[in-house]
């Protein structure tokens, strides 16, 4: 949550900032703001509240900022409303300290009255305006110089941080901080970057280094130095990044969601291929030895956990308990022996998923990361990471990372299938040329985008959905609700079918839409029995399936192994969702109040 970038070096630093906050967008984007210094002059600081684009115009695409060292920050509102005041970089009462914080510093109130105390005030609601501030205590309190200031803030904060600090007093040097939200340092030639996440500073390096929890960093124009909070300095070297950065553009799309959408038959096809050779799977690490499995994730990548449940039971026959992260952290879980904890996650960063990696690690599970962002926090604290070889993904609803890491999943059910031997040699074969089939089907059924473009048109100012499924379908359902919710602002409720008419169907009248999911030929009566109970009740109904069993506009997907549905099922709902808000004239890839990562709790 929220995009902090940096710059120090020969080059002006504003546009560099500019350049790498517009990457960062999908972080957060209600405020934004910049610091730039020239040389040992002062620190200029520029704000504005709503997107990027008016930060730009205020500054002139940053060419009125003069100056080769700078911070800036693109927001997503935790303290205080959404606004020019609270947006970031905040500064110290005299104005000689200089920050951006992504994370939420939970000790800032009791902090605030203790500095008031000392004659700070105040000019924000933001717990970031305490850091500043703190850091200066320190600074000007003990005269050990910054590194030493931020490790007492260090020490005092609670909470999740990751900051940029820039002093007036030590031109010519950055500083930065973390604690469970991510940062990276970017080495160029005579420049160095800094940013919370590579999309922002991969155009001109992919020479990294990877912030540490619990480390402090001074960044010059020549290289960087970490330390730990006790100022001992830490060895670090760097990665070298293979990460694509043209795929990051939208590529003649419209919108990043919809480019993402029809990316999906390669995200799918390329995380297959890495793990599939000559007909069997080598994930590169033993799943021998497991005996139930924890799914931990949030929102989409929960639903992922969803299906997984019922494709693994399935075909492993081994118990799946799938758990939202945020509540798994603080609920005292139980954790048998041979429980295999694994956190999905497409960035790597999302605050609870994390958490609950690190919760099941203290209580001696083994964990497993299923990440497609590389070297993110989830892929570097589990015990093992399997990546999911989507690219990067953009825009907020997550379409091709959800797809990928379905696919991934897919692959982990096959293999403990086959440790288990619940499936045949023939069993095992047959389900893996099926999922070598998906990406295809993918296309195929993308290629009727026109009849739900249509559809989308025609139901656009609905106001009540409900999408209803039984076993895998229901989880597609979550999914497919989740996406027009988010990028539709449309009321829409998943239901399993059957459960409808145990208090809900009343809320079904003349034009509420209802929309069926059927590709688990087990239920397909039940499912469509219930779908009519809702349609003699006034509801429109649709469907999306693979036979067409109701009245009402049908959207065909191509038969596939029942376990793997979810991966064509979903693509109708996806496709809805966008060409509704599309007509809603909605921000289709940033909507209201949503973060792309969620490293808050
Ligand atoms: O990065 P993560 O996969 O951990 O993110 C989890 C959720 O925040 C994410 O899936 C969210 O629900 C998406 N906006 C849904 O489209």
């Amino acid at each position: 949550m929220c995009g902090i970038v940096g710059y120090i070096g020969k080059q002006q630093a504003a546009p560099i900032l500019l350049e790498g906050l517009k990457k960062l967008e999908y972080r957060g984007y209600d405020s934004a703001g910049v610091a730039v210094r020239d040389g040992a002059k002062s620190i200029q600081v520029v704000k504005a509240k709503g997107k990027l684009s008016v930060l730009a115009q205020k500054t002139e695409d940053g060419k009125a900022l003069y100056g080769t060292c700078g911070i800036g920050h693109t927001r997503w509102a935790t303290h205080g409303e959404p606004d020019e005041r609270n947006a970031h970089p905040h500064r110290s009462t005299d104005g000689s300290v200089a920050v951006v914080h992504n994370g939420i510093l939970e000790n800032y109130r009791e902090l605030r009255e203790e500095l008031k105390d000392c004659g700070y005030t105040f000019a924000s609601q933001t717990d970031t305006e305490v850091i500043a501030n703190l850091i200066d205590f320190y600074l000007k309190r003990d005269r050990k110089g910054a590194a030493e200031a931020i490790s007492r803030f260090m020490e005092r904060a609670r909470g999740s941080y990751a900051i940029a600090v820039m002093f007036e007093e030590f031109a010519g040097e950055l500083y930065l901080a973390r604690k469970d939200s991510p940062m990276i340092v970017g080495e160029g030639e005579g420049e160095m970057f800094v940013a919370s996440d590579a999309a922002a500073i991969l155009r001109h390096t992919r020479k990294v280094y990877f912030v540490d929890d619990f480390t402090l960093a001074c960044v010059r124009a020549d290289g960087v130095r970490f330390f730990d909070i006790s100022g001992n300095p830490i060895p670090k070297e760097y990665q070298l990044l293979d990460i694509d950065a043209e795929a990051a553009g939208k590529g003649g799309y419209e919108h990043f969601m919809r480019k993402e959408i029809y990316e999906q038959p390669r995200a799918v096809s390329d995380t297959l291929s890495h793990y599939i050779k000559e007909g069997d799977i080598d994930l590169g690490i033993s799943l021998h030895g497991v005996k139930q499995i924890t799914v931990v994730a949030c929102g989409s990548a929960y639903h992922v956990g969803v299906t997984l449940q019922y494709a693994i039971e399935k075909l492993a026959r081994i118990p799946v308990r799938v758990e939202l992260a945020s509540e798994f952290r603080y609920r005292d879980p139980i954790l048998g022996e041979g429980t295999l904890v694994v956190a999905v996650s497409q960035s790597g960063e999302t605050a609870d998923t994390l958490a609950a990696v690190r919760e099941a690690k203290k209580r001696g599970a083994r964990t497993l990361g299923i990440v497609n962002v590389l070297g993110s926090s989830v892929a570097r604290e589990a015990d093992d990471v399997l990546y999911t070889y989507a690219g990067p993904e953009i825009a907020v609803a997550t379409t091709k990372a959800y797809s990928a890491q379905l696919a991934l999943g897919y692959l982990v059910a096959l293999v403990l299938g086959k440790n288990n031997k619940t499936l045949s040699e023939e069993q095992f074969a047959r389900y893996v040329s099926a999922l070598q089939e998906l990406p295809s089907k993918i296309e195929e059924t993308l290629r009727s985008e026109s009849e739900i473009k249509a559809f989308a048109a025609r139901h656009a100012d609905v106001h009540d959905v409900f999408m209803i499924g039984r076993g895998i379908d229901y989880a597609v359902c979550m999914e497919g609700a989740l996406k027009l919710k988010e990028v539709s602002y449309v009321h829409t409720e998943a239901y399993a079918a059957g459960e409808l008419k145990h208090g809900t169907i009343s809320l079904v009248e003349e034009g509420t839409l209802v929309l069926g999911v059927l590709t688990q030929s087990g239920v397909f009566e039940k499912t469509a029995s219930n779908l009519e109970e809702t349609s003699s009740r006034g509801a429109i109904v649709a469907t999306v399936g693979t036979k067409k069993l109701c009245e009402g506009q049908f959207f065909p997907i191509p038969e596939t192994e029942e376990p793997f549905a979810a991966s064509l099922a979903v693509l109708p709902l996806q496709l809805l969702a966008y060409h509704i808000s599309v007509c809603r004239g909605l921000d289709v890839d940033k909507p209201r109040n949503l973060a792309k990562s969620v490293t808050v709790e």
